[in-house]
């Protein structure tokens, strides 16, 4: 304990630093040992006023999110954290809390609960818990409120965002900004003070009567349009209402309360399981620890289509400058229209200053030569989906490119070894696939081939952290992860429309389900020929006899190729809001006549299960295949790249939670019904279940092997 926490004396001030490496967050044994320091300071005669910092990075980053499930489990008992913060509240002592990095969670409670709050100017202040399925539960909602006042308060709470120093002062939160070293100025601050009464932040009231009074109507509205299917933002609007409307002892006792609940709902064991899932996939097992990634300072885009344009802007925007190639004027000038609209439109919406998307777009050099490409430290390919196209594209990149120019393809599914067998140097050929529109996407599934140099695996999941990405590493097989596994849900999503679904029943039960948009309103989306030219480019893996959803082909046929055709699964208007198609549904009812389907009334249940559990049994496969190198690889994939809801956890951890012999059962009774060449178990989902065991399990029996 002495080494997490220390006290140290700056004439008559106590500074206690908490040393928690890497984020100071609350672990056993701080909240302790700073209630021990802190008594100990406010013994000494010496000693006038206290300080509390944290060492590195951060003030305190909040609870220790990995307790949750030891408490959850009963391995751990549940401390209560309320005791420690009256502790510091009541010290006879002023404390004031110097905030660098972040004070998130229980790091802005145990700010709150100090008499003063000063803060560096690079800080941020939040209460992320709703993020991690909980609401704040160290009296959180109870004194923020009393600070910020009641409307910020919700708004903080329930949607878990973190503001900025300035605006911390501003709103009452921080007391000062502290432009200077920041432990030298709080500890002058706190001279300042230390002959001043200490104000209590539980007993300052006067902000709680401003509130209006639809304004926890609105923001229950507010937070189950934008926090769909989540129970956490509604709790913690609850319990800043208690704030507003009970004394602070009984609104901490309903805290607790609602604190408990969403502790123990499944919404926040999968919301923990995506946070350490996002840090996860960025490790790498069997790099070897000496390579170092490659500094990407130029970049190079092939293609200025709806990819390669959106490449582009997620380099600019990066900060790295950016040559983007086409073949001809004319696609070129549209793809750069394309882009100068899109920051133009960031900067109408105030995302962006118009400054600042001058400066980005300047970044971006569109020519129809490879001049400068010898420059490029990454040349991403982004042409059309078609390997004779894309490997002629990889001999040229492998004539001008640099020595140790990295050539990445963006293809969504072709075979990554083949490509880069086109090239000079295929040690140096990776996948990048970004998804679409590629500016805003937060998934990069980064592809190794079989002759990928580790080096360029360790730069290119680099390159996707410093492009704001969570880069996720796949393996070669026809779709990688996301779109090998997206094959057999939109299979089974179309199969259910030729079976007497309706496109929009089909779309809202997995609306509801917490998907972005359903399966159909996707492929809608991403556009019904690209399908079509996989299912060409994949036709020979086809095994005869196996049925195969006909409709998707005949839509195809009748050139009806989604969103941008104004026709697809459904009709678009001008905004492209879609409405029913009596066409789809004759061509399904023929579809379905000619081929012997018998056409049935299909219930929400077994769209979903057989769309989700499609997704899982495929996944199982991928896992096996060593395709991903864990579940939560593919679970992240699902959440940043398909729309998944994260607070089921992704489609592994769901199938977890359901409990992998309901998963297996489930897909027996497809298997009886549809056929084993369609529904087979996964092998892996299979020992898993009749062992009792899950996804997570597997995930951590791996990783021992490896250690
Ligand atoms: N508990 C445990 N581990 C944590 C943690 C926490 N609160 N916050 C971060 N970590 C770990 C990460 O898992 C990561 O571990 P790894 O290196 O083994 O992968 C390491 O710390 C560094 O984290 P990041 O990679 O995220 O580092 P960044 O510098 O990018 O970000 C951060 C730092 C902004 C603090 C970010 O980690 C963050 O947002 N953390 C979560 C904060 C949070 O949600 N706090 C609320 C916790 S719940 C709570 O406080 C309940 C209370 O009301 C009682
Ligand atoms: P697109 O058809 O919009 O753009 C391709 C562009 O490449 C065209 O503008 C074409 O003129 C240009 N081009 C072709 N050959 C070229 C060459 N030799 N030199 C320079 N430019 C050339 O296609 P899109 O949608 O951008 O797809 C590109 C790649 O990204 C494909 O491999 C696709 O599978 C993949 N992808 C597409 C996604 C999508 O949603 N559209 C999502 C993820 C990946």
């Amino acid at each position: 304990m002495a080494e997490l926490v220390r006290l140290t004396r700056h004439d008559d001030i106590a500074v206690i630093t908490i040393d928690n490496p890497p984020v100071n967050a609350l672990g056993p044994g701080i909240p302790e040992g700073i209630e021990a320091l802190l008594g100990e300071a406010a013994q000494d005669d010496h000693v006038r006023a206290i300080v509390l910092i944290g060492a590195g990075q951060t003030f305190i980053a909040g609870a220790d999110i990995r307790e949750f499930a030891k408490i959850v489990s009963g391995e751990r008992p549940r401390l209560s954290l309320y005791p420690f913060l009256l502790a510091i509240e009541d010290c006879p002592k002023p404390v004031v809390m110097a905030i660098h990095g972040a004070a998130f969670g229980g790091g802005l409670e145990t700010a709150m609960a100090g008499h003063y709050r000063v803060i560096a100017p690079g800080a941020q202040v939040g209460q992320p818990e709703v993020k991690l399925g909980l609401i704040p539960g160290a009296a959180g909602t109870q004194r923020l409120p009393r600070l910020a006042g009641v409307a910020k308060a919700v708004e903080m709470c329930a949607t878990g965002q973190s503001i900025p120093a300035r605006e911390a002062l501003e709103l009452g939160i921080a007391d000062r900004l502290i432009e200077s070293d920041l432990l030298e100025g709080a500890i002058a601050f706190a001279r300042d003070v230390a002959a001043k009464p200490a104000p209590k932040t539980r007993e300052r009231n006067e902000k709680l009567g401003d509130t209006h009074p639809a304004l926890f109507g609105m923001a229950r509205e507010q937070a189950r349009k934008s926090g769909r299917g989540m129970t956490a933002p509604l709790a913690a609007i609850d319990a800043v209402e208690a704030a507003a409307r009970l004394p602070f002892d009984e609104g901490c006792r309903r805290e607790a309360e609602l604190f408990d609940e969403c502790l123990y709902s499944s919404q926040s064991r999968s919301l923990i399981h995506a946070f350490f899932g996002e840090r996860t996939v960025a490790k790498i097992p069997g790099l070897p620890k000496d390579v170092k990634p490659a500094e990407v300072t130029r970049a190079a885009v092939i293609g200025a289509g709806t990819m390669g344009g959106g490449i582009a802007m997620t380099f600019a925007n990066a900060g790295i400058p950016v040559i983007i190639k086409e073949t001809a004027a004319e696609a070129l000038e549209r793809g750069m229209n394309t882009i100068r609209g899109n920051y133009a439109k960031s900067a109408a919406k105030g995302r962006l200053s118009q400054a600042d998307a001058e400066q980005r777009l300047a970044r971006i050099t569109p020519q129809l030569s490879y001049e400068g490409f010898d420059q490029a430290d990454i040349i991403v390919e982004a042409v059309f989906e078609n390997t004779v196209v894309k490997k002629q594209v990889f001999a040229e990149m492998s004539r001008i490119a640099k020595p140790g120019c990295i050539l990445a393809s963006n293809t969504s599914s072709l075979d990554i070894d083949e490509i880069a067998s086109a090239a000079s140097h295929p040690d140096m050929v990776i996948g990048t696939h970004f998804f679409s529109p590629a500016h805003v996407m937060r998934l990069l599934e980064v592809v190794r081939g079989r002759e990928t140099a580790p080096r360029v695996i360790a730069t290119a999941m680099a390159l996707g952290k410093k492009l704001g990405k969570i880069a996720v590493l796949a393996g070669n097989c026809p779709g990688f992860i996301g779109n090998r596994m997206v094959a057999p849900y939109l299979r089974e999503a179309q199969f259910l429309v030729e079976e007497g679904a309706s496109v929009e029943q089909v779309n809202q039960a997995l609306y509801d389900f917490g998907m972005a948009m359903g399966p159909l309103a996707m492929d809608d989306l991403a556009g019904l020929d690209i399908g079509w030219a996989i299912r060409k480019e994949f036709a020979r893996f086809e095994k005869p006899g196996v049925r195969q959803p006909r409709l998707p082909d005949l839509l195809c046929e009748l050139r009806r190729f989604g969103q941008k055709a104004g026709r697809g699964w459904s009709l678009y208007d001008a905004d492209r809001k879609p409405s029913p198609d009596r066409e789809v549904t004759a061509l399904a009812e023929k579809t379905a006549r000619e081929a012997s389907i018998p056409r049935r009334t299909i219930l929400d249940e077994e769209i979903v299960d057989r769309c989700i559990y499609a997704l899982v049994n495929e996944g199982a496969r991928i896992l096996e295949d060593g395709i991903a190198l864990r579940a939560v690889d593919i679970d992240i994939t699902y959440i940043y790249g398909y729309g998944f809801p994260a607070w089921r956890g992704g489609p592994m951890f769901y199938a977890d939670t359901v409990g992998l012999p309901n998963v297996l059962m489930r897909i027996q009774e497809s298997e009886r019904t549809h056929g084993s060449d369609l529904w087979s178990p996964a092998p892996l989902l299979t020992r898993l279940a009749n062992k009792g065991q899950t996804f997570a399990g597997f995930d951590k029996q791996r990783e021992s092997v490896r250690v």
